[in-house]
């Protein structure tokens, strides 16, 4: 079985405090996301435990005000941003799938795939 690597962009554009999202399969709705916190970079499939809806209340957010929790726009669960436990909420003590990455030589954000699992994901 092949691995093909899916580039999501630059991990500089994740700023501390911050967090984005991702299109990778080119659905028009983000999948993924990334979030930055304490210095770590980390990237979660957007999708609430919960009810598995897609997380932010619009593209990019997904954060809570102060910076230091992920938030889910629909019932508003709280997640915390170093291991994606969910600390309030309905999906109190469930977690966010977290997603394999790498960041290469030149600061790109790097999937590593299967390449069957890119077929069973593909429209
Ligand atoms: S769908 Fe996320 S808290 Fe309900």
């Amino acid at each position: 079985m092949r691995d093909a690597a899916l580039r999501l962009g630059p991990a500089a554009e994740v700023p501390e405090g911050g967090a984005r999202g991702y299109d990778p399969e080119g659905r028009g709705q983000d999948t993924l996301f990334a979030v930055r916190s304490g210095g770590e970079l980390r990237l979660w499939r957007d999708r609430c435990p919960h009810a598995g809806t897609p997380m932010a209340w619009r593209r990019h957010a997904y954060l809570n005000a102060a910076g230091d929790r992920i938030v889910c726009a629909a019932h508003g669960a709280l997640f915390e941003t170093g291991t994606g436990m969910c600390v309030q909420g309905p999906c109190l003590g469930q977690a966010l799938q977290p997603v394999a990455f790498t960041v290469d030589d030149v600061g790109d954000i790097v999937l590593m795939r299967h390449a069957s699992a890119t077929q069973e994901t593909s429209p």
